[in-house]
């Protein structure tokens, strides 16, 4: 009989994160050592050599977190290198040994997991008013089926976005979009859903459209839905602060955003200029900004992504005026070192800064709270804004929706995407590894900007995290403005582009089973290879491929000018190579094989005597036969 035990620390904030049922048990029986330092409480355990530890979803580094230390912060940052501690989610979940830990706390937590000591974790809560729950499972697997029974179902998307997805910032007018869609389709190359960017909105004002660009907004979403093609619009989550701009006035009128300790608003400068922050904890706020969305569904859009939800802030009225002051004050000056570098960090520091978050004030059952006791709630709050206002007015299963930032429990209103990565070959295993660690916090519906965001791509990078992106729920190309343009008909050998994307849309029947049966089992679709072969040490230590459902391993290729990759095989399957329609098997034994495999092809490893169904490619979701399958057997 599985008993998940829940340990409460003083007056925990509530998240909603836990929907099913734990066993309250006295915190004399907290099974981990543990102390209440300055207002903080650590806990700590040993971990043997050859332990695994797993968890913490979107997070730098490895599917074993062991060897570096992590913040539970929800962050604005844009250069995910190893060095970082923190990206834009907040997954309190990690497994060590026979057991789970999920801590609801939605304030900031800092894991040592054999940093300071190789054998030592140490867990660092900013508060003291929390539950901790632990799961106690033979397996990881187990364990994880029970986290994920105890904070509900995820999310599930509308079957078409499960098609390819291409987005930039920004597509700036109606003639641009019709472009990409024009282009794509000239090549042959399927496509689901365009993007807009920031830029479609009447100066980044949420719930507006730009006239001038986007003429007669309601038809030309008809024009494009007719081609069977979905338009996905960015939401921010700051609204701008303008006289007239009738939804900022309604939320000001009521009181709805983010407060300073005097109560006026909170004023932080986003895409617009100053915005206000709704204050997403308040159910009231919720409702309302939810509501707003119905400016889009009417004109025909059926799904959003929103973003800036750390929230981001890149500078406040308070920050800038102090930096300007540093200026002010040092012109005319011969700056030495300390100087110079302390004007530079004045205006660097203005963004994302601690000391804008520790001004802001939310309301929680009428009473104010310092936005540092609950930040990671506030872009998952958002998502609860969206998602529950799109299954109560349209059902479930209707509206695409995911986030930036993320809390668990935001998993059962909408997925995420991975943010701003860069076009580098490193990204392409950062979104492998992530992949597994999200699945066990509840977010199935997930993926990386394909290609990657930040800087210039290649067509081989390209290419290449396409055939990763195969797989990945959300398949979305996305580049940053002055980035190098990177739809699939950019680059010159468009065929190869056609040939992995087509193979995705054969695949769709399988991998939107996979993806059902996960959300309806409460299981991972992407598990890490010592999930399902713990004794098996190469297969223990692998970081690089994947298992995909019961039946598949996948292992991109992930460096440049690489014809191929070393495969660690833990049992015999057949290693099969799709592209476009042609595939090709060559059964493969246990064992480490080096596997070559162009770049127009997709590698895919079947397990002996497993199949999975491909049904005939199609230009869109909708038009996929995907009743008329082959099966491919290992
Ligand atoms: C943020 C988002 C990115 C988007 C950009 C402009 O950086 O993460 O996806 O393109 O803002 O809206």
């Amino acid at each position: 009989m599985m008993m998940i035990q829940k340990f409460t620390m003083g007056a925990p904030i509530a998240t909603d994160a836990v929907v099913g049922e734990a066993a309250a048990t006295d915190f004399a029986r907290f099974p981990y050592a543990y102390r209440v330092e300055n207002g903080q409480f650590i806990f700590s355990f040993t971990m043997a050599p050859d332990e695994i530890v797993y968890g913490l979803g979107e997070a730098p580094r490895g599917i074993n977190k062991r060897g570096w230390v992590y913040q539970s912060y929800c962050s604005d940052d844009p250069f995910h290198t190893e060095t970082k501690q923190s990206l834009y989610g907040a997954h309190n979940f990690l497994i060590h040994g026979e057991r789970g830990i999920f801590i609801d706390f939605p304030a900031r937590i800092r894991w040592d997991i054999g940093y300071t000591r190789a054998d030592k974790a140490e867990i660092t809560l900013y508060g003291t008013d929390f539950d901790i729950y632990l799961i106690e499972e033979k397996t990881p697997r187990d364990i994880v089926r029970a986290f994920r029974r105890l904070i509900g179902q995820s999310y599930i998307p509308p079957f078409w976005a499960f098609g390819y997805q291409q987005c930039r910032w920004s597509y700036h007018n109606a003639d641009a979009v019709r472009s990409v869609i024009a282009q794509y389709d000239a090549a042959d190359i399927p496509l689901d859903c365009v993007y807009l960017d920031i830029d479609y909105m009447e100066r980044y004002k949420n719930f507006t459209v730009d006239e001038q660009a986007f003429p007669d907004f309601d038809r030309f979403v008809a024009e494009v839905r007719a081609q069977d093609i979905h338009l996905i619009p960015i939401i921010d989550a700051g609204v701008k602060q303008e006289d007239g701009y009738a939804v900022y006035e309604e939320g000001k009128e009521k009181g709805y955003y983010v407060k300073t300790a005097d109560g006026s608003d909170f004023e932080g400068g986003v895409w617009p200029g100053i915005v206000g922050f709704p204050d997403f904890l308040r159910p009231e706020v919720r409702a309302w900004f939810g509501r707003q969305y119905r400016f889009l569904t009417d004109k025909g859009i059926e799904g959003f992504w929103n973003d800036m939800n750390e929230p981001a802030i890149f500078y406040s009225r308070e920050g800038l005026r102090k930096a300007l002051a540093a200026a002010a004050d040092l012109q005319g000056q011969n700056l030495d070192l300390g100087k110079f570098f302390g004007l530079k960090d004045a205006f660097a520091g203005l963004s994302n800064s601690q000391e804008d978050y520790a001004r802001m004030v939310h309301e929680i059952d009428g009473k104010p709270v310092s936005h540092q006791r609950v930040h990671n709630l506030y872009g998952a709050c958002m998502t609860r804004a969206a998602g529950e206002y799109f299954e109560q007015a349209f059902g479930k299963e209707k509206i695409l929706l995911f986030s930036r930032a993320s809390i668990i429990g935001s998993h059962r209103c909408g997925g995420i995407w991975f943010g701003d990565n860069h076009s580098w070959w490193s990204h392409i295993l950062l979104c492998l590894r992530m992949l597994p660690s999200v699945n066990m916090c509840g977010f199935l519906y997930c993926g990386a900007d394909l290609g990657g965001f930040n800087e210039n791509a290649t067509a081989d990078l390209v290419l290449r995290f396409l055939a990763l992106g195969v797989f990945t729920p959300l398949m979305r190309n996305h580049s940053a403005l002055g980035t190098r343009d990177q739809e699939c008909y950019r680059f010159e050998n468009t065929s190869d582009f056609r040939d992995v994307i087509q193979v995705r849309y054969r695949l769709i029947p399988y991998l939107y089973r996979t993806f059902r049966h996960a959300a309806e089992n409460n299981d991972m679709i992407f598990r890490p290879l010592s999930f399902d072969y713990p004794d098996d040490v190469q297969a223990r230590e692998c970081e690089t491929q994947l298992m995909l459902g019961e039946e598949c391993m996948i292992a991109p290729v992930y460096e440049q000018n690489a014809g191929g990759r070393t495969v660690y095989l833990p049992e015999d399957m057949t290693f099969f190579r799709l592209s476009g329609s042609s595939v090709t098997a060559q059964p493969l034994s246990k064992g480490l094989h080096d596997v070559r495999v162009a770049l127009n092809e997709v590698p895919l490893f079947i397990k002996k005597g497993k199949s999975v169904p491909l049904c005939p490619p199609a230009s869109r979701t909708a038009l996929l036969e995907t009743d008329k399958t082959e099966w491919i057997t290992g």
